[in-house]
């Protein structure tokens, strides 16, 4: 087995030019199952992940995506020793709706004893999956130990991921970078150790180093390797933006499943692009209907309080395209609160409301039947 293999560009357009008749044909829809002996297997209706995104993956983000046609979603890493430590405040701060499921709960951090503890609460909780964060790049993390600083520490990380896999009958899947150098091929030991000795069920891989951030591109050829490695499913997460690229990462590696993350932020529709093949630009209408429900459900799970700050990012990321100009973004970070944003929106486009008013009656809220645990919402980003 070669340890090196050409990269393939998904910055440039030449990735299209290595896609020839010989690949396998892809459906992004088929279904496909994750869940070894011994555990509960989880059917997956698609190919398609949305990414555990800090600070961006709360659940109003993680139904949107799911009614867009995301296959499974993620939370955003939680830590362990936050779970551990819970107390009253944190309480009802992650929920998982009835209409979220399939739901991976991600949880980062390094005490064997710890994860199981929080492993066995998030199987409580009703979460299908538990996925541990083994590449976040940000120091708050690393420092710890945690996130991609396990990819230095393997035997730290098989006996983490073996804590959490034998905490509950959950699948559990681990997400990875290849390493944290650049240039590293740490992932190609790690990740069949972690499949081999701890008993994981799927991996994703973000081909990039933790050194790079998220500079250059993510080296799917890298992906390619790691799934001739494991006999589990694999994720290539990484510079997934479009249909085409889906579908050429997919056929290039013989992964189970892309993740998408940036591409996916403020943009549910690029979701609904890979799951139904129809990428239409949303008419201005669309989009800020779609925004002023998502701020209205992030206010009821946030509070207006922490609302306000979380959401000044989204507006940037929905009010995309020439109908909105920098004037807009602007009076929108001036608005004091989430219900401003949500005058200013309607009144400068009337024609939002039917469509808003569509929405409010066909996509319901998350109700009392919905699972509310306590969780911490992680303070971190990056992965
Ligand atoms: C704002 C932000 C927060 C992230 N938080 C996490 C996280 O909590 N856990 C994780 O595993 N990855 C995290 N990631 C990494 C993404 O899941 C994904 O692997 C990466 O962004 C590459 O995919 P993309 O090119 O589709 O964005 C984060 C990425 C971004 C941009």
């Amino acid at each position: 087995m070669p340890t090196t293999a050409p990269p393939i560009d998904l910055t440039g357009s030449t990735f299209l030019e290595q896609l020839h008749d010989g690949l396998p044909a892809v459906d992004l829809t088929s279904p496909f199952q994750i869940g070894r002996e011994g555990k509960q297997p989880v059917t997956i209706e698609g190919r398609i992940a949305l990414a555990p995104m800090a600070g961006v993956s709360v659940q109003a983000f993680r139904r949107q995506g799911r009614r867009f046609g995301a296959s499974v979603v993620f939370t955003e890493m939680v830590s362990i020793s936050g779970l551990h430590y819970a107390n009253e405040r944190t309480r009802d701060v992650l929920r998982i709706a009835t209409d979220e499921h399939p739901i991976a709960v991600q949880l980062f951090g390094t005490d064997p004893v710890l994860m199981h503890d929080a492993a066995q609460q998030v199987a409580e909780a009703g979460a299908d999956m538990i996925d541990i964060n083994m590449g976040c790049p940000v120091k708050k993390v690393s420092k710890t130990g945690a996130g991609c600083a396990l990819l230095d520490d393997q035997d730290t990380a098989v006996a983490v991921a073996k804590a959490c896999a034998d905490a509950t009958n959950l699948p559990v899947t681990v997400k990875i970078r290849r390493g944290m150098a650049n240039g590293s091929m740490d992932f190609l030991e790690l990740g069949p150790r972690l499949v081999e000795e701890a008993g994981v069920s799927a991996l994703t891989l973000h081909p990039r180093s933790a050194k790079q951030m998220y500079t250059g591109f993510a080296d799917h050829a890298l992906t390619a390797m790691l799934v001739e490695r494991v006999d589990v499913p694999v994720f290539a997460s990484g510079d997934i933006t479009d249909r085409v690229r889906a579908e050429a990462v997919m056929a290039l590696t013989g992964a189970a499943g892309v993740m998408i993350g940036r591409a996916a932020q403020g943009n549910p529709w690029v979701v609904r692009d890979l799951s139904t093949g129809t990428a239409v630009e949303p008419e201005p209408e669309e989009r800020v209907a779609e925004l002023v429900r998502f701020v209205r459900e992030v206010v009821r799970e946030l509070g207006e309080h922490r609302a306000t700050g979380f959401l000044r990012k989204f507006y940037g990321w929905y009010l995309r395209g020439a109908a909105f100009g920098k004037s807009t973004r602007r009076d929108l970070m001036e608005c004091e609160t989430p219900g401003d944003v949500e005058a200013y929106l309607l009144e400068h486009w009337p024609a939002a409301r039917e469509r808003l008013d569509h929405l409010e009656a066909t996509v319901r809220y998350p109700d009392d039947t919905d699972r509310v645990i306590e969780l911490p919402v992680s303070a971190y980003g990056g992965g």
